[in-house]
């Protein structure tokens, strides 16, 4: 009956306990054993008992590991863990936990204080002084490297899902609104050689993902062109036969992303197509469980006008705008990814 009120009471102990089982590699660990003993395992970890065996037993408490039940007891991994390994997804799931542990997290012990102040009050936990944690990533080449190291590996693995659904056989002219570091662009433009591609993105500092995305462009697309804007403020390019928006418009509010599906039903020659690729959550908004906990970081750290929105917010907008043949996919992948489509007039 207490359990779950329990679990969640505890959950900074929860969280804790996985990022040492990341870090100090025992998923790996066990990954390559396929299985092992209690007391190999933890003789191969840093600490001395108890901690070693501890650590063990509470991810074991946590359903993270699976256990027998003899004292010196064999360790497996769970099947969610071994399916990221087997699919060459561990480093993915490392980076998103990288990710919690030194930018989620820190930002978010503020989410009572953006809830009192209606505002994202966790991005004074990062050095600088804009509003957005995007502006403050610009002061700190370290939490740049931190944050695009997880966003190159997340959207580099959802890519993969999202191109074995939509096809850009017939686009010529891609504008990626909010780029990041080209992981999508990249994707596109290796599958479909032909397109050229702006990444309207803001700088970033010298030596961190500027010189990263400028690097990418030139050595190897170079149909591949970042252009530093800011998208709230500057119109886009025009003539675009597809404008895509990849995690973007979750970091906005509903009257941002209006003006932003706007400008890119502007930039749009007629016939284009909007294209929507992010997190989504059901229409009830408490499902799935990592889109609804995601939601905290966006309203109490990265802008706190966003949120994960379920597929009917972009089908309304995008229709007010003017746009027509919406279409929404939801992806199969272990994040709750999805995609929406839509086309400006011919
Ligand atoms: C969550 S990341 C997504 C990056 C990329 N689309 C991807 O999926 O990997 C959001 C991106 O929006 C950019 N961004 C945020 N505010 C911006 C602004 N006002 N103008 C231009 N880019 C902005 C950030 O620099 C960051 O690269």
């Amino acid at each position: 009956m207490f359990e779950e009120l329990l679990k969640v009471t505890h959950g900074s102990a929860a969280f804790q306990l996985l990022l040492a089982g990341v870090r100090l590699g025992i998923f790996s660990k066990i990954d390559e054993a396929g299985e092992i003993r209690l007391s190999a395992l933890s003789t191969n970890l840093p600490s001395t008992e108890p901690r070693s065996v501890l650590l063990i037993k509470g991810l074991a408490a946590l359903h993270l590991l699976k256990t027998t039940d003899e004292d010196d007891c064999m360790i497996s991994n769970i099947d969610a863990v071994s399916k990221l390994f087997k699919d060459g997804d561990w480093s993915v799931f490392e980076k998103l936990v990288e990710f919690q542990a030194q930018i989620v997290n820190p930002g978010q012990m503020n989410f009572v204080e953006s809830l009192l102040h209606d505002t994202n009050s966790g991005v004074s936990a990062f050095p600088g002084s804009g509003p957005t944690l995007y502006d403050r990533l610009n002061t700190d080449p370290a939490l740049t490297d931190v944050f695009f190291g997880y966003m190159q590996s997340y959207t580099t693995y959802a890519s993969k899902y999202f191109l074995e659904e939509v096809s850009f056989a017939d686009s010529k002219y891609l504008i990626d609104v909010g780029g990041g570091g080209g992981a999508l662009a990249t994707a596109i433009i290796e599958r479909y050689p032909h397109i050229r591609i702006d990444l309207l993105d803001t700088d970033f500092p010298d030596g961190t993902y500027k010189s990263h995305v400028e690097s990418v462009a030139a050595a190897t697309h170079e149909n591949l062109n970042h252009i530093q804007t800011d998208i709230l403020k500057d119109t886009f390019p025009t003539g675009a036969t597809d404008v895509v928006f990849a995690h973007q418009l979750v970091i906005w509010s509903p009257d941002q992303n209006h003006q932003l599906l706007e400008k890119a039903f502007n930039a749009l020659s007629p016939g284009g197509r909007v294209i929507i690729f992010s997190s989504v959550t059901n229409e009830d908004l408490e499902s799935p469980l990592m889109a609804v906990l995601d939601t905290v970081y966006f309203q109490s750290v990265a802008s706190g006008h966003g949120q994960i929105y379920p597929f009917s917010f972009y089908d309304k907008t995008l229709r007010d705008i003017g746009f027509t043949d919406v279409e929404t996919i939801t992806l199969k992948t272990w994040t709750p990814h999805g995609v929406v489509i839509a086309k400006r007039p011919a």
